[in-house]
């Protein structure tokens, strides 16, 4: 058992990750500002300091007060268009709030960090599945400050010997089984949650953005990865920093594609009726097709998704929107 302090653990991926690492006999703290987090998402008995990264002072209390292990680092804006919309606050946010965590957790002793990246980091990819060497070129300034993010990890790891793991994230999507916690985000904006309120009436219709892409039925192919795979990552990758494996990056996808279409019509055999369709023109820094290639963590934690099949993750999704139709208010 090791401490661990979780950095946006109040939030959608975060809260499912501090249960998989309570199941796997951590103990967590969540160090969380709340703007986009959720008190009710973080377990009974796992202690919430509300804090925020640009807060130097009470980052440094923090790691100073609880001296974690490993620290998972989730805290971040994540919207790509209202990052173009501002920058500023983006890379205040998301860069220098995370260059504040790491010089607090190299001045108390070179503290491990997984660090939760995006696939956003590639840009428009020249290979699918994109492996991890692939080139990175984000297309928005959220992908930035997170390459950023990850640049500045390989320095002070060159420099103070701070081992990291940087998970890139694909299309993360699904629930916890229990129907308990799930995605309520400020903004909605992602694909299968904005279906999910459209079937239960707090929308009009779902938008198509863009139907003329070079893709079998034309619409954008993304990568869909289930939150609590995605959480059993966070558990393997903090095992193995805290076993001594040197720095390294790993995609977190299932290594196959779904159409924004598949996605559409998985979900309209869950809720049990078509929801409305409109076709729009293409959202702007939309590659046509995002797949991982997720075979190194594979190989080097023996990773597997364990939830591949459209449905089933949809379905995940469904429970949680269900019983709580306005997210965490009820
Ligand atoms: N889409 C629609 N209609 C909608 C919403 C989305 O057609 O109402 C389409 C998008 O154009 C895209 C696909 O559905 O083709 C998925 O869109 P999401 O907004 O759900 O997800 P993104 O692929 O844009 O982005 C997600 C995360 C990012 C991360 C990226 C990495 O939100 O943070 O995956 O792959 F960087």
């Amino acid at each position: 058992m090791s401490k661990l302090l979780v950095t946006g653990g109040a939030g959608y991926i975060g809260s499912h990750t501090v249960r998989a690492l309570l199941a796997a006999e951590h103990e967590v703290v969540v160090l969380d500002n709340l703007k986009a987090g959720h008190r009710e998402a973080v377990p009974t008995g796992v202690p919430l300091i509300e804090a925020d990264l640009l807060d130097e002072a009470a980052v440094r209390a923090a790691i100073e007060a609880h001296r974690p292990d490993a620290v998972v680092h989730f805290a971040a804006l994540i919207e790509v268009g209202e990052s173009m919309k501002d920058p500023a606050r983006y890379y205040r946010n998301n860069t220098a709030g995370s260059l504040n965590l790491l010089t607090a957790l190299k001045d108390f002793g070179s503290i491990p960090i997984v660090f939760s990246s995006t696939a956003a980091v590639y840009g428009e990819p020249d290979v699918v599945p994109i492996p991890e060497d692939a080139a990175k070129r984000p297309t928005s300034v959220y992908g930035e400050t997170k390459l950023w993010t990850e640049h500045m990890l390989k320095a002070f790891d060159a420099a103070y010997g701070l081992p990291h793991v940087n998970l890139r994230y694909f299309n993360v999507c699904g629930a916890d089984e229990s129907g308990a916690i799930g995605e309520d985000h400020p903004n909605k904006t992602h694909l299968i949650e904005l279906a999910l309120l459209t079937a239960l009436g707090q929308r009009e219709k779902m938008m198509i953005f863009g139907e003329d892409y070079p893709t079998p039925d034309g619409t954008c192919i993304r990568d869909y990865i289930h939150v609590t795979d995605l959480a059993d990552a966070h558990v393997l990758a903090v095992a193995s920093l805290l076993d001594g494996s040197p720095s390294t990056a790993y995609n977190v996808g299932i290594g196959h594609g779904f159409s924004v279409k598949e996605v559409l019509d998985a979900v309209d055999r869950v809720v049990g009726t078509p929801l409305k369709r409109e076709v729009a023109p293409r959202r702007p820094g939309d590659p046509a097709r995002l797949v991982a290639d997720s075979s190194r963590i594979k190989a080097e934690l023996g990773w597997h998704p364990r939830h591949t099949d459209l449905v089933g993750i949809v379905e995940s999704a469904w429970k949680w929107h269900s019983g709580h139709p306005h997210g965490f208010e009820g």
